[in-house]
């Protein structure tokens, strides 16, 4: 590792992907959110100095298209979306040091200034291009006023996006058969001139720069091939009114890419934070080296500057590893120490698809009255930080009742109720060395997993304690010596109390609602939020209250509503969906049968045999790819399914599949792969049986 361990003296400032001003929230949005809230936390439980900070992005084309949609204005539009998720975000326990915008004046500023000092730099050049074109409005389509096909992967894609495939920024004009998305038309392509940012010259600058950069091996990963291909200049201006002037000469017409504006809140937002407290935001975002690049890169760079942390979806990898560094560094910024992204939410198993209303919207969550950090505990343990997370009532419930209830909340209630019972709060004896070490042993983990960018270490670590808790009380039953040694009873009283502490200090990043809560319950002076993690180990108050439970179970027939609710809801936006759809095309997307019949002899040479899924884990690294473990009766096999997206592969295990055993053997992202696992249409659907065959059957 390039940098120090934290905590580092350096002020650090966390940052999560800014949401766009078109649309309600859903628990999408909140993955990312709440995990930067939980990093932030802990990162402060360490002692660093940290500012939290986001905004909305307010501008682009997602803003402009959907505020005509809505026949309003694109300011009044986004501004409405701004207050609502300025409203939304402390609802689920997230608490920005500062959460702005990027049409605020501080950010159109600063985003003027650092295209300046890109121009003074020379950064910035003019080029003729060809930009979409829609012939009947006479107007021209920047980003997503067109869709096309990908030239690099060949899927639909969105202007500048491909979302449904490789995930890649477009540029524009290289969206092939362009069609304008406002008259369904084929767009034709005009000349322009535009602003261009020399991506290419910072080559060698960012190839060193993902050799430093810290968090999760996908945003080192994915973008390596990007940087070390054939790196194209960035167009930094699109022709529309709505976003931020271009600030050079003689081009009044032309407003900024949103992709420009939209990080630099992150330092605008930071600039406002420092107004506000003693955050110094100049030492943590600048850089005091040369911002002009040399040849020598690698020699040049210091670790100077605080420690820039992005919270980010996976989908805005290469914003934020290519075009983001080499915007601060031509600018003469800080660089980012680390980027954390993090994978998609699946509802029930299968994508969100936001137009088919099939999303948990962030006020599904907040009218089913559910507490906020029952949330954030099933969205940051659900799955690894940078695989798909799934979210639905049961899984909630599961979790809830499972961990929360059964293991944190038990521990707690038992403890608490019998000190308070039994001694009016914390006994008057020293904490054991068992106790003191397992206690230690968790905050190192946690220390660990800030260190490793392991948000779901986060939330598993009160668990853990708490779990180790329980099993310390049945080991040694106080309930049986408060009458023959009460001396002992006090002594294993007094390590459950400290270790009900424990709990509340590492329960604070993902759980601080519930933490704060047991900080009161303890008898606490002040907030549970701001505490050290060295504060596990320091002695609560002699007396406390008798405590209540912290969590309550989920009912059954809770999940059964709401799951109906949330089916009916997806159901009839499905219908709606499909019966606007043109049934035709519907047909003829049906690939064709094929024409010559085999005979059975050849279907007898396939080797078909029943499977069950062992383990499913994502191949870091790859999109699509997962790596599946699959017993076949005689063995078990090690099969690569291009499933990482579209199933929830923490569920899989235990499913049975259809294996083709005899196929060739293939190697997939440097993984073998022996074999293959059936799977119907676009979504993968799994071939299953429809008993319980034993694994090994042979299908015929
Ligand atoms: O993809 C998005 O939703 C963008 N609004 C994220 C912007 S993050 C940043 F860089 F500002
Ligand atoms: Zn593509």
């Amino acid at each position: 590792m390039t940098h120090d361990e934290f905590p580092t003296d350096e002020p650090a400032v966390v940052t999560c992907g800014l949401p766009y001003a078109n649309g309600d929230l859903h628990v999408g949005h909140l993955r990312s959110i709440v995990s930067g809230d939980a990093f932030a936390r802990a990162l402060g439980s360490l002692g660093q100095e940290t500012a939290f900070v986001c905004g909305t992005d307010m501008h682009g084309t997602p803003v402009a298209l959907n505020a005509a949609d809505a026949d309003t204005d694109p300011e009044s539009y986004a501004s409405a979306y701004h207050e609502q998720f300025a409203e939304t975000f402390p609802q689920f326990n997230v608490d920005f040091d500062h959460y702005g915008t990027t049409h605020d004046e501080t950010n159109v500023d600063l985003t003027q200034s650092f295209v300046r000092s890109w121009l003074d730099e020379e950064y910035v050049f003019e080029r003729e291009i060809q930009v979409a074109w829609d012939a009947n409005e006479d107007q021209p389509l920047p980003d997503r006023y067109v869709e096309g096909t990908c030239p690099y992967c060949g899927e639909t894609a969105r202007g500048d996006e491909c979302d449904d495939g490789c995930q890649r920024h477009l540029e524009p004009g290289e969206i092939e058969d362009p069609v304008s998305t406002l008259t369904g038309n084929p767009a034709e392509y005009r000349t322009r001139e535009h602003e261009f940012l020399r991506l290419s010259e910072f080559q060698e600058y960012l190839s060193g720069f993902l050799d430093r950069l810290d968090g999760t091996d996908n945003a080192r990963n994915q973008p390596r091939e990007w940087v070390e291909g054939e790196l194209d200049d960035l167009c930094i201006t699109r022709d529309m009114d709505w976003g931020i002037d271009y600030p050079g000469d003689g081009e009044e017409d032309l407003v900024l890419y949103v992709w420009v504006d939209a990080p630099i809140e992150y330092v605008a937002a930071t600039k406002q934070y420092s107004e506000q407290s003693a955050f110094d935001w100049e030492r943590a975002w600048q850089f005091d080296g040369e911002t002009r690049p040399g040849t020598q890169w690698e020699d040049d760079w210091t670790d100077d500057g605080g420690e820039l942390i992005h919270v980010i979806g996976q989908d805005i990898i290469q914003h934020h590893t290519v075009f983001w560094p080499a915007m601060l560094r031509g600018a003469g910024y800080n660089e980012p120490r680390a980027v954390m992204a993090c994978g998609f939410v699946n509802l029930a198993g299968d994508a969100f698809s936001t137009s088919r209303n099939r999303a948990v919207w962030a006020d599904d969550y907040l009218d089913a009255g559910f507490h906020p950090d029952l949330f954030r505990y099933q969205i940051v343990t659900g799955s690894e930080f940078t695989a798909d997370v799934n979210f639905s009532w049961e899984t909630l419930q599961e979790r809830t009742n499972n961990d929360l209830v059964g293991v944190l909340g038990n521990f707690l209630y038992r403890s608490l109720l019998f000190a308070h019972r039994n001694f009016d709060g914390t006994p008057d004896a020293d904490v054991s060395d068992e106790v003191r070490g397992e206690i230690a042993e968790a905050t190192d983990a946690v220390r660990a997993a800030v260190n490793d960018y392991s948000v779901r270490g986060l939330g598993e670590a009160p668990v853990d304690l708490a779990r180790f808790g329980n099993e310390y009380i049945q080991r040694n039953e106080p309930w049986k010596l408060t009458d023959d040694d009460p001396e002992r009873a006090a002594q294993v009283i007094r390590d459950c109390v400290q270790l009900a502490k424990a709990c509340a200090v590492l329960m604070q990043p993902v759980l601080p609602g519930k933490a704060e809560r047991l900080w009161e319950q303890l008898g606490e002076d002040g907030s549970v939020h701001g505490t050290a993690l060295d504060d596990a180990l320091v002695a609560p108050p002699a007396t406390f209250d008798e405590p209540t439970e912290l969590f309550d179970e989920i009912e059954d027939e809770t999940v059964e509503e709401l799951t109906a609710q949330l089916e009916a809801r997806v159901e009839a936006a499905t219908d709606t969906h499909e019966s606007e759809a043109d049934e035709e095309s519907t047909v003829t997307d049906l690939e064709p049968l094929a024409d010559d019949r085999i005979s059975f002899d050849e279907f007898q040479d396939l080797d078909l045999r029943v499977g069950e899924i062992q383990t499913a884990e994502g191949i870091e690294g790859a999109d699509d790819l997962a790596r599946l473990e699959v017993d076949i009766g005689h063995e078990t096999r090690q099969i690569v399914a291009g499933i990482k997206q579209l199933h929830d592969l923490d569920a899989l295990p235990g499913s049975r599949v259809v294996v083709v055993a005899n196929l060739e053997k293939t190697e997939l992202f440097g993984i073998e792969s022996n074999g293959m696992v059936l799977a119907a249409g676009e979504q993968a659907d799994l071939l299953t049986t429809h008993d319980d065959a034993v694994p090994g059957t042979k299908v015929r």
